[in-house]
């Protein structure tokens, strides 16, 4: 097993368990995350996802380059492939994804961290994409989300520099939320996956649709798509819970319908 899933209720810890590799990414880890993915978006009472890695070192590595070693070309695109469809899966979950880096998370280690909602980090961890210092360029999003994550200029920075930023330099360029400190992270990050799990479910979906597609789109557009992806909210059950916690003067308790 590459993945271990912990299951605490609404909150699911997935840890990935490669520590001798650095949590670097093989074809046998993207087909569990994929797996998982899959399974995480049909699961009812699942509210929140908390990706981190085993170990103090990295939260992942990128490529598992001694695996990579023996790959041919078709492999390293059936990789890439798997890679996307992974990532893809995470940022179009109904889900949210909060990624805690508890290492390094490099190349392919920062784009599976890009691809979640939120990243909160290790007083000590690295982040960084060395592809162009490896004779490739960032292949699972790198060049695409990073900048809309931090803009071009730093994006920039970082991709042709290829230098390593530390966690506080991470949080300064909005590239996490938090920093805390190695035996702090693992609460810091339930914390903010509980804050995130108490929340209505299709709110959650649509609030993060409404984003991650607004991004690309003009002004207006994006405008459109907030307001089509909010009346999907009225009809639900949801909705009228709230409005009847409000009245009653207790907490909602929402069931994602
Ligand atoms: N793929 C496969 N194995 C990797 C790996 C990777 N991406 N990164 C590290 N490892 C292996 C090392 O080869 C080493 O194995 P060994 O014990 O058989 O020699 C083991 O993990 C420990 O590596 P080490 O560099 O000693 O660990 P560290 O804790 O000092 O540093 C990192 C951790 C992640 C900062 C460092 O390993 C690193 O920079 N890795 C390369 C990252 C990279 O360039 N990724 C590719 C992106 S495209």
């Amino acid at each position: 097993m590459e993945l271990r899933i912990e299951d605490l209720g609404a909150i699911e810890v997935w840890t990935i368990d490669g520590e001798a590799r650095r949590n670097s990414l093989s074809r046998a880890m993207l087909r569990e995350l994929n797996h998982h993915v899959a399974r995480a978006g049909k699961e009812r009472a699942l509210r929140c996802v908390v990706l981190t890695g085993a170990g103090e070192r990295a939260f992942c590595a990128g490529a598992d380059l001694k695996e990579r070693r023996e790959m041919g070309e078709a492999e390293v695109h059936a990789f890439h492939v798997s890679l996307r469809s992974a990532l893809d899966g995470i940022e179009g979950s109904p889900k949210v994804f909060l990624a805690a880096l508890n290492g390094a998370a490099l190349g392919g280690g920062l784009e599976l961290a890009l691809a979640c909602d939120l990243r909160v980090a290790a007083q000590h961890a690295e982040v960084g994409l060395p592809e162009v210092g490896l004779g490739i360029i960032p292949g699972g999003g790198g060049t695409a989300r990073l900048p809309r994550a931090i803009g071009v200029a730093r994006a920039k920075e970082l991709v042709l520099t290829a230098r390593r930023l530390g966690a506080r330099e991470a949080l300064e360029w909005g590239l996490v939320s938090r920093v805390a400190p190695l035996e702090r992270l693992r609460d810091v990050a339930l914390e903010l996956a509980g804050l995130v799990a108490r929340n209505a479910p299709v709110s959650l979906r649509q609030a993060k649709r409404a984003i991650d597609g607004g991004l690309g789109l003009p002004l207006s557009s994006a405008l459109d798509l907030e307001n089509q992806l909010y009346q999907d909210c009225l009809p639900t059950k949801d909705r009228q819970e709230a409005l009847a916690a409000f009245a009653e003067k207790r907490k909602p308790t929402f069931t994602g319908e």
